[in-house]
């Protein structure tokens, strides 16, 4: 479901794979001898549903496009679901920009923390610390096999014990034959794909596991999802927030075509939230072959998908990091007034989805 997985070229003809491949980012064919930046290629957007142009015409009370009704929910604004796949809602500027701001930070320098797993547990072990290892230009090193006494807070022990990484100044990283090359904090943070709260889901079995240490969801984060899941939950009934998955994506990212089937009930909602740069989200049918509607996922907006909108293939293609599309005017602002800049730094050119789920 993530990461590179393998297409077929059955795959390439499904619908959904076709999508896919139309709003990918690709570059223009330069000579290699050519020393100009690379261009990405123009990408026909017309068909994008577009719900900041649809939040606009409801607020000028002029009638919404075919299949797309408004409820009143409670919130600032409007809810907006779409009559062929129910159970999906769309609820445009869901979050402040304070509050955007808020889980960008979290996002960036709390869920990685153990014992909350990220993507690089399998290489490296548990990191502590990388958010502000990459501010301050650190190096993660492999230490030779005797572990050191005088290792200090920020070791990191791997798998098993046998790897044993830490973050030392980056003109202190020396390697031997022994182990393995020096990375940088900074490339460790592009990297940095997904982190798991709650419950912690084994990527490798495709499963929770309900074994390994975990935090609680943060109260905050669960008190916003209970909120946020209202307008897809049964009447009298509580959205109860178990497990919330992070994806970091940066430019060239994408989030291949998927179900999320691992949890018991799928009447409950999954909430997901958008930060940073815009995005193209796919929303398919329950067949691969079904062709998905695209539409614009903004900072702020949520989504939730509930009922018979588990049962369809989503994904996300595209983010757009340029200027122009990444419509992140507002954060700029916000976080220009705050004294760290490497926040902003990094939502510059990335976006991060916070989803959350109700597990059992
Ligand atoms: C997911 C997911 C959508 C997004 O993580 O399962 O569907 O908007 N994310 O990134
Ligand atoms: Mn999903």
């Amino acid at each position: 479901m993530y990461g590179t997985e393998k297409v077929s070229e059955d795959a390439e003809r499904t619908a959904f794979r076709r999508a896919e491949k139309k709003y990918k980012l690709y570059y223009e064919d330069t000579f290699k001898s050519s020393k100009k930046k690379k261009q990405p290629k123009p990408v026909d957007l017309s068909e994008v549903l577009d719900f900041t142009a649809v939040l606009g015409l409801y607020k000028q009370n002029i009638q919404l496009p075919l299949g797309i009704s408004a409820l009143q929910c409670g919130f600032n604004g409007p809810v907006f679901c779409l009559e062929n796949r129910p159970g999906f809602y769309f609820i445009p500027g869901a979050l402040s920009v304070e509050e955007q701001c808020q889980w960008i930070r979290e996002s960036l320098s709390s869920f990685p923390q153990p014992p909350n797993r990220t993507n690089h547990n399998a290489i490296y072990g548990p990191i502590d610390d990388l958010f502000v290892a990459a501010k301050e230009k650190k190096v993660l090193v492999e230490e030779s096999s005797v572990p050191s006494l005088d290792s200090g807070a920020n070791v990191c022990v791997g798998n098993g014990g046998s790897h044993r990484w830490k973050f030392c100044e980056g003109h202190l990283a020396t390697s031997s034959r022994k182990t393995s090359k020096p990375v940088s904090a900074q490339v460790l943070l592009r990297k940095l794909r997904w982190s798991t709260l709650g419950l912690q889901f084994d990527w490798s079995k495709r499963n929770y596991d309900v074994s390994l240490p975990h935090n609680k969801i943060p109260e905050t984060l669960c008190q916003l999802a209970k909120r946020l899941a209202a307008p897809a939950m049964p009447v009298g009934e509580e959205f109860q927030p178990e497990a919330a998955i992070v994806n970091y994506f940066g430019l060239g990212d994408t989030l291949g075509g998927h179900l999320d089937d691992m949890e018991a009930d799928w009447s409950k909602p999954i909430v997901s939230m958008s930060l940073g740069c815009k995005a193209i989200f796919l929303l398919g049918g329950k067949s691969r072959e079904d062709s998905p509607l695209a539409m614009f996922l903004r900072s702020g907006d949520a989504v939730l998908m509930a009922g018979e909108a588990r049962e369809c293939f989503h994904g996300v293609p595209r983010i757009f990091t340029d200027n122009e599309n990444a419509e992140i005017a507002p954060l700029e602002l916000q976080f220009s007034h705050e004294d760290d800049c490497s926040f902003l730094e990094y939502i510059r050119t990335s976006r991060i989805n916070i989803n959350i789920r109700q597990v059992f």
